[in-house]
């Protein structure tokens, strides 16, 4: 990337008019390389309005990361926690993953300002942009093995509904096995967040996971439009910006401490407070199986190791989260 970028998106952040003379000067660069810098920010999605006379801006103010700003808001464990905040990456969860044999340390969490070809489940594309997301990865070292996580994106479910909660989304809700959304009166829920978990590591143990969340701070129109199902972000929810340094420490105070209840005993002490805040418990719903199958019936329970159990005409069947997708039925 152009080394310059990120420096003039960082004067731009204020979301005020800088004149290419003016960034120009405080960089001591040209113009010319000036403007060279702001089309490679273009070409990473980033909008950035030309004005002539004025110069350039962005559409509106951002805070971006700030490596002090998330320790102080994790509190007392956050000499736990080895942080990296990045400017711009790819995916965090694929970065992490990539360095994963290199020994990366327990609980490192990898932050980035944007990122670019963030990934869902099963090769879908989690959308994000400058300001407009929060986006990291988190890597949690068990001494069990991959066989004895299988209720992990739940549990980690609770602890985002903790942080959500506990800075004042109270919509916030969960989807079995790995979203948050936003239940409003009468209206269509919108996903706010997702969590992507990739394992590394014996069945039997000792196992790694890379725990991936994106979740949607001011999501502007143009990305919105391509995101496939409705979504949503906080700056809706909460009538106000919530500042992103805020949140991930504040999400990674809930994961240590969801984490190591998970480490001694699973998801079993989670499980009633995840089934409180599931949108679907006792409600009718389909399933999505991946050759197209759908059945339909109604949330039961979920049990220990994160199977959600639907009663149908059939009887009662069990899903687990690998390939199958809930929905709300019609
Ligand atoms: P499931 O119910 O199985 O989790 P899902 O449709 O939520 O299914 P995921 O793989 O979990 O699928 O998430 C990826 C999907 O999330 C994308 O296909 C897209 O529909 C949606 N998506 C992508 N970016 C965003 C975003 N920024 N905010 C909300 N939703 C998004
Ligand atoms: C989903 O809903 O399927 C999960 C989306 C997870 C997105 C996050 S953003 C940070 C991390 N890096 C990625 O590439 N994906 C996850």
């Amino acid at each position: 990337m152009n080394a310059l970028t990120f420096p003039i998106l960082r004067l731009l952040a204020d979301g005020k008019f800088h004149s290419g003379e003016d960034i120009a000067q405080q960089l001591k660069v040209s113009r010319a390389t000036v403007w060279n810098a702001i089309q490679e920010a273009e070409k990473l999605g980033v909008e950035i309005f030309s004005v002539r006379g004025r110069g350039y801006k962005l559409s509106q103010a951002v805070t971006l990361l700030d490596e002090q700003a998330v320790l102080n808001a994790i509190g007392e464990h956050r000499a736990w926690f080895k942080l990296e905040v990045h400017d711009h990456l790819e995916s965090t969860n694929s970065y992490m993953m990539k360095n994963l044999s290199g020994g990366q340390a327990h609980a490192s969490c990898v932050a980035a300002n944007l990122q670019t070809n963030g990934r869902g489940r099963r090769g879908r594309s989690w959308q994000a942009g400058l300001g407009a997301s929060l986006t990291f990865s988190l890597l949690w070292r068990f001494q069990c093995g991959a066989s004895a996580l299988s209720g992990l994106s739940l549990a980690v479910g609770v602890a985002l509904i903790r942080a959500l909660h506990s800075l004042g989304i109270a919509q916030a809700q969960l989807k079995w096995p790995n979203d948050v959304l936003i239940v409003a009166n009468n209206q269509a829920p919108g996903k706010l967040a997702g969590i992507l978990i990739e394992l590394q590591g014996d069945m039997e143990g000792p196992s790694a996971a890379v725990i991936g969340v994106g979740i949607n701070l001011n999501l502007p129109t143009k990305i919105k439009q391509h995101i496939d199902q409705p979504a949503t972000d906080i700056a809706s929810v909460a009538g106000r910006q919530i500042n992103p340094n805020e949140l991930l420490g504040t999400l990674l105070k809930h994961l240590a401490e969801v984490l190591s209840s998970f480490e001694q005993q699973g998801f079993t002490s989670l499980r009633d407070e995840w089934i409180k805040h599931h949108a679907y418990h006792q409600q009718p719903v389909k399933m999505l199986h991946p050759d197209g199958r759908e059945t339909f019936g109604t949330v039961t329970n979920v049990a220990d190791d994160g199977i959600l159990l639907i009663s149908t005409p059939l009887g009662e069947q069990r899903f687990s989260s690998g390939e199958i997708s809930l929905r709300a039925a019609e």
